[in-house]
């Protein structure tokens, strides 16, 4: 089942058509599950990931890795979120034990929980506001909790590919090191760690004020 919340007031945005239609082929043309699934095993210290944490995934889409989150955090709870219909369909369609949220991340909805890690995987450039949306994502956290924003290329690289696409996604940019302390500040948060090279982005982030048992 697909729960729709926060949706009422949402400016129109391009990139929903876009995703709407790209749905029906976004497994097939992305780099294949097996590949993907390697290099996040690789990287699994890194992520903030725990067996029994309660994740909040944003911009799921198709649910790429959204099986692979729910097995990672098991038995903890996977919420994912996206605000195309048409991608949550197809994650729907995976059969994953996952609740799965249609929002819009750059608009003030209801708070869907407080989770231990709010992830965004491939999907930051493509949120119209990022300002608004860091303040969303802030949002859901616990004050122990933390973000992670992650691409399995660096800025630059992922910059260059949308700059290659079509409207309305060929100006979504994933902001460089400089820009992040203060986009982080402004939504509450503080950054905890970035990595920004040629095969990878992770950003770990956690609220500013955060109580002392924060494992961030
Ligand atoms: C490049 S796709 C990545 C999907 C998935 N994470 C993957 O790796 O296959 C970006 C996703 O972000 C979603 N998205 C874009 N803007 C959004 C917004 N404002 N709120 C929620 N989801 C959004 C799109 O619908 C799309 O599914």
């Amino acid at each position: 089942m697909i729960i729709k919340t926060g949706q009422a007031d949402a400016p129109p945005d391009p990139r929903l058509a876009y995703f709407d239609d790209l749905a029906p082929v976004w497994n097939a043309e992305c780099s294949s599950p097996a590949t993907t699934r390697a290099r996040l095993a690789t990287l699994d210290g890194e992520l903030g990931l725990a067996p029994g944490m309660e994740v909040l995934e944003v911009g799921c889409g198709t649910g790429q890795i959204t099986g692979w989150l729910a097995a990672r955090v098991h038995p903890g709870r996977v919420v994912a979120a996206d605000f195309s219909p048409a991608m949550l369909a197809e994650a729907g369609r995976r059969g994953l034990r996952v609740e799965f949220r249609q929002l819009d991340i750059c608009v003030e909805g209801p708070v869907l929980g407080a989770f231990d890690l709010v992830l965004c995987f491939h999907a930051f450039p493509h949120f119209r506001d990022q300002p608004a949306a860091l303040r969303q994502l802030a949002r859901h956290l616990k004050p122990t909790g933390g973000l992670t924003i992650l691409h399995l290329a660096g800025s630059a690289q992922i910059n260059a590919f949308h700059a290659g696409l079509r409207e309305p996604v060929c100006r979504d940019r994933l902001p460089g090191a400089d820009a992040w302390p203060a986009l982080l500040h402004a939504a509450g948060l503080e950054l905890t760690s970035l990595t920004d090279r040629a095969d990878l982005f992770l950003l770990r982030a956690r609220p500013a004020r955060r109580t002392a048992e924060s494992p961030w």
